[in-house]
């Protein structure tokens, strides 16, 4: 792409003294459409499956891959160099993506508590952001994200890839066009059967990995033998548990289908039941939300059996005064009231997609392109945060047009977090 604007803002940025990454005001350039997109992707897991989507998406060119594990950072670079027209660079700190101004975007897949921290810290670098699901970690730090991504005008995407799936975008479709008739109930469900994640100990931190930076917003904490990797999902201090993990997903389609936006009440029910070990978050979840105007959702997540509702582990069924219609991971029924199939489709999540959306997006300049704008994705993650305030505090929350709590200082205290000193996320 052509980096001459971005070039000079960052070198007239480092000649007065301002890190461009501690909330410099970005000089947006415009892109043309044919021009090759340069990104780096950070978080070697799930984000090796991005990178490999992005790196075979035509006109990206995967120029970084990062991770504080230096052997998942290896790997990433041998296997995404394997890709035809690949050649990326490994680092540890993403930072020093920031700082190279011919990359366009950063895409995260990192632990939650990493999420709107680094993305705020890329848009305030003038970069495009691609963020893994869920996109924060705390409602306040979402709206921090929202606000950076407003102020430089940067495209931010959320992960929630159904957003882009062909089959699933039909059915939403279909659903809007009043197929089913007034559509007021949805439920959505995740069920899958994960093991105990034990009793860990503190260990002494493997060499290969940066633990403080891994760390990085999260106050520290030492380093137990039963955490890294994936197993921060269940303990607060760095994840969400499966509603902010699975039910994102779900919530999201819910959202959308039901055309709505805050709850105005939020109840949840559940517990860690199935394994005594150190898990903090429930792995028997059901949480209801209700909307102005009529309209509720539920969400059960089940961490320990499975199949979910009707055979499948991942799903919403809507219902309306003609019929309903059901969404799997990347398929749709639609049926009469008597529970006849109407018409049925399947097809793919949509990761490719959802990437490709992303990259037209930054070509155009225009995060209106985004079919996640990272405000609806906040919507959904607020949801999944909502239900978990629930859960936590036991009560049911009423909150306010804008989805804040109201009335319960318990729960008004999840909002924010604290932060390692020296790591609150600015804008
Ligand atoms: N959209 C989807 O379908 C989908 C699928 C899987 C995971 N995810 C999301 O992706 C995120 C990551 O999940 P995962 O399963 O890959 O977790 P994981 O723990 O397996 O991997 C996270 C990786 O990030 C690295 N990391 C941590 N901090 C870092 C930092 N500061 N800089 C660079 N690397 C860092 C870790 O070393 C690790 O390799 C989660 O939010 C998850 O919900 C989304």
């Amino acid at each position: 792409m052509n980096h001459t604007l971005n070039r000079r803002a960052f070198l007239g940025q480092a000649a007065s003294g301002v890190a461009l990454t501690m909330g410099a005001t970005h000089v947006a350039r415009a892109a043309s459409p044919n021009e090759r997109i340069a990104l780096g992707v950070v978080g070697m897991s799930r984000g090796l499956a991005l990178a490999r989507t992005f790196g075979t998406t035509a006109g990206c060119t995967i120029k970084y891959v990062c991770d504080v594990d230096t052997g998942r950072m290896e790997n990433a670079v041998a296997a995404v160099s394997s890709l035809p027209g690949q050649n990326p660079e490994g680092v540890t700190d993403f930072r020093r993506i920031l700082d190279d101004a011919a990359v366009d975007a950063l895409v995260f897949a990192l632990p939650v508590h990493w999420h709107a921290p680094a993305a705020i810290m890329a848009c305030n670098a003038g970069k495009h952001v691609y963020v893994e699901k869920p996109c924060c970690h705390n409602p306040a730090e979402g709206e921090l994200l929202l606000a950076a991504a407003r102020k430089h005008n940067r495209c931010v995407q959320m992960g929630n890839q159904r957003r882009s799936s062909v089959v699933i975008r039909e059915a939403i479709e279909k659903l809007h066009d009043g197929a089913i008739g007034r559509c007021y109930f949805v439920r959505a469900w995740y069920a899958a059967l994960r093991g105990s994640i034990g009793r860990g100990n503190e260990a002494p931190v493997p060499e290969r990995l940066d633990y403080d930076l891994w760390q990085g917003p999260a106050p520290r904490r030492p380093y137990r033998d039963n955490v890294i990797p994936y197993n921060w999902h269940w303990l607060w201090h760095w994840g969400s548990g499966e509603l902010g993990n699975n039910g994102t997903h779900g919530l999201d389609l819910c959202r959308w289908g039901l055309q709505v936006d805050y709850p105005v009440r939020v109840t949840a029910a559940g517990g860690r039941y199935r394994h005594d070990d150190d898990q903090e978050t429930p792995d028997t979840h059901a949480v209801s939300y209700d909307f102005p105007d009529g309209k509720t959702i539920t969400w059960e997540g089940l961490s320990c059996n499975q199949p979910g509702a009707g055979g499948n582990n991942f799903g919403a069924t809507f219902y309306g005064e003609k019929g309903s219609l059901v969404l799997g991971s990347a398929a749709y029924a639609l049926r009469d009231q008597d529970g006849n199939v109407l018409e049925e489709a399947d097809g793919n999540v949509g990761d490719h997609e959802h990437a490709e959306n992303f990259l037209d997006a930054i070509r155009q300049d225009s995060p209106q392109v985004l079919r996640s704008e990272i405000e609806g994705g906040y919507k959904s993650t607020l949801l999944s945060l909502l239900g978990n305030i629930a859960y936590r505090t036991g009560d049911t929350l009423h909150c306010d047009k804008q989805g804040r709590i109201q009335d319960n200082e318990a729960a008004q205290a999840l909002w924010q977090r604290e932060y390692e000193p020296g790591w609150e996320p600015t804008v």
